[in-house]
């Protein structure tokens, strides 16, 4: 949800804005702009449209001399998408210029109190509000004039800003949407997020709530909301720079569909040695565990999908009643959560605005917060009592698919974790567990290895208008994911049903030619599905099941099948979404969307 970036050094700034501005596309597409200081003012340079159409404008920066400035990328929020709209925002004064992620929520009031004061307004955004606003409260220092304004905002910011007087500083600050600072030799940066700075370091420092940075060419300073000094602890970024390049493929997507075996291996191996569960927990204790009597799972989007497989392994395993929330549901439900309630986080990014205030609202409640995050430092993580990292490295594509499959996979193992601690598994089951767990990487290998197959049936039917995805019990949850993945970069209309649940309403829609994706993994209950597969076969479907290798009735009854290896069934779900996966990749190729970037999305959901 918008991408902010800023540079002071000795190179050139604007190239290095569109370069780093580039990494953060994803997170936003629908403007971007970027401004400097040179010979006493800041000049800006900003267009509606993706990046490249900034970078003709500015001859890839060249347009733009001067060695400090800032830049953004844009997904709106206020104001449609727009040149004038973009950022980053002048205050009137041409003092101030300032680029921000997040919404300004009283910007509506600021706003009469600014045009009392005379000031007047370009823009239709909350940003501008913050620019005047800053350039209101500046009378020569521009950290003072910072910290006043930002006490007068809500809701949520991340800023990045220039003072034309103050041509050798760019001031951050932070509250509820992420930002750091990377420091380089002789040069200094900031960044929405860690792919932005690989390139240039991968020493960086994470500004907490509140806390205001002075990022100077030689040096940076921190101050806490209070104006007091802040020693940070320098964090150092082990991803490899080629992670957040996409290393000859056509799209991060397929790279990161591709590489999802050894991001299994990497997220798996450091936590089963020897027989045993690593998690590492520091403050959820195995008495915690033991003591507690219902669970929370809290996310968003794909990550809330696998919540429902983590529902399945956990009270399949324990039998501790779990349930799985959206997080923007959760915060407002007034949930019966008690300090014998564990809470369990999951996000990618880390940064999900409402999955970070459903974890707020939780530990408010006296919940332990377990959580499970990609992105290293960032705001989720943090703000748990214990995090377990997925370790997929950087994903750019705003589709989540290597991240999701580790997430399932650490879910597993906290299922496994939590059995172990409660005496639900047998010692022998555990290790048969562990051991099957284990093999995941190979098999998720070799579930890759039926790319060429899954492109042929996509060719097939990238036509569809409607695609139903339909599964039971664990299938359901993947039916969830497939059918999401397919229509967020297809745009092909798609639902998933509980496969029992069609003949109550939807199987209306079901007419010849209708595509309908089964999931038959889920082996007790595949005989079921089977009757769901000939009930809309009846009525004209195309049938693309998805099933473990030799299945034969499900051979016979379908269309067409997708196979996974055959595999201890816990790890069916892992292995089920891989072809899911490359099923959507390869329509939205067919069809000619933008893959990477679809339209409307971004990648970090850092609004409400
Ligand atoms: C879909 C997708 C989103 C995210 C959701 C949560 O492909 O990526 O649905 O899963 O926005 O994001 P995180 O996991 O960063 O909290």
């Amino acid at each position: 949800m918008c991408g902010i970036v800023g540079y002071v050094g000795p190179q050139a700034a604007a190239p290095l804005l569109l370069e780093t501005l580039q990494k953060l596309e994803y997170r936003g597409y629908d403007s971007s702009g970027i401004c400097v200081i040179h010979q006493g003012a800041i000049q800006v340079a900003k267009a509606r449209g993706r990046l490249r159409v900034l970078q003709e404008l500015t001859r890839n920066g060249q347009s733009l001399p001067g060695s400090i400035g800032i830049g953004h990328t844009r997904w709106a929020t206020h104001g449609e998408p727009s040149d004038v709209n973009s950022h980053p925002h002048l205050s009137q004064s041409g003092q101030v210029a300032v680029v921000h992620n997040g919404i300004v929520e009283n910007y509506l009031e600021l706003r009469d109190f600014l045009s009392e004061k005379g000031y007047t307004f370009a823009s239709e955004t909350d940003t501008e509000i913050a620019a005047q606003l800053i350039d209101h409260c500046y009378h020569g220092d521009p950290v003072q004039a910072v910290r006043e304004a930002v006490s007068l905002l809500t809701g949520s910011f991340a800023l990045g800003i220039l003072f034309r007087d103050h041509p050798d500083q760019i001031i951050a600050v932070r509250k509820d949407s992420p930002l750091i600072v990377g420091l380089g030799k002789g040069e200094n940066f900031i960044a929405s997020d860690i792919p932005a700075l690989l390139k240039h370091t991968r020493d960086i420092l994470r500004l907490d709530e509140y806390e205001l940075a002075v990022i100077r060419q030689d040096g940076v300073q921190v101050f806490d909301r209070y104006g007091d000094p802040v020693e940070k602890e320098v964090q150092h970024v082990d991803w490899d720079p080629g992670a957040a390049e996409k290393g000859g493929y056509a799209h991060f997507m397929l790279k990161e569909i591709m590489e999802q075996a050894e991001v299994l291996r990497d997220t798996l191996r450091p936590r089963i040695k020897d027989g045993a569960i690593c998690l590492d927990l520091k403050h959820i204790t195995p008495e915690d565990l033991r003591a507690c009597d219902r669970i929370y799972i809290v996310a968003c989007g794909s990550a809330s999908h696998v919540g429902h497989v983590a529902r399945y392994y956990i009270e399949k395993l324990t039998r501790v009643p779990v349930f799985v929330e959206l997080a923007s549901e959760f915060r407002y439900m007034d949930p019966p959560v008690t300090p014998h309630t564990l809470t369990i986080v999951i996000s990618q990014s880390g940064e999900t605005l409402d999955t970070l205030f459903a974890l707020r609202e939780a530990k408010a409640r006296g919940s332990k917060v377990l959580s499970i995050v990609n992105v290293v430092g960032s705001s989720i993580a943090n703000e748990s009592q214990d995090v377990i990292y997925t370790w997929a490295g950087p994903e750019i594509a705003v589709a989540t698919t290597k991240a999701y499959s580790a997430q399932v996979a650490i879910c597993y193992l906290v299922a496994l974790y939590m059995a172990q601690c409660r005496g639900t598994l047998p010692e022998t089951r555990l290790q048969e567990d562990l051991a099957a767990l284990s093999g995941l990487p190979e098999l998720a290998s070799r579930a890759l290895q039926a790319q060429d197959h899954i492109q042929y049936l996509a060719s097939l039917y990238f036509g569809c208008k409607d695609i139903f995805f339909i599964g039971r019990n664990v299938d359901w949850a993947i039916a969830l994911e497939g059918s999401l993945k397919l229509k967020e970069i297809s745009y092909i209309h798609s639902e998933a049903y509980a496969a029992g649940e069609l003949k109550h309403g939807t199987i209306s829609l079901v007419e010849p030619g209708t595509l309908v994706v089964a999931l038959c993994t889920y082996g007790p209950l595949q005989e079921k599905m089977i009757s769901n597969i000939r009930e809309v076969k009846a009525r004209g479907a195309i049938v693309l099941a998805l099933a473990p290798e030799g299945t034969p009735l499900v051979e016979e009854t379908a269309d067409h099948v997708m196979y996974i290896p055959r595999a201890n069934p816990l790890l069916n779900p892992s292995l089920a979404i891989i072809p899911l996966q490359l099923f959507a990749y390869y329509v939205a190729l067919l069809k000619g969307c933008d893959i990477d970037k679809p339209r409307n999305l971004a990648k970090s959901v850092t609004v409400e």
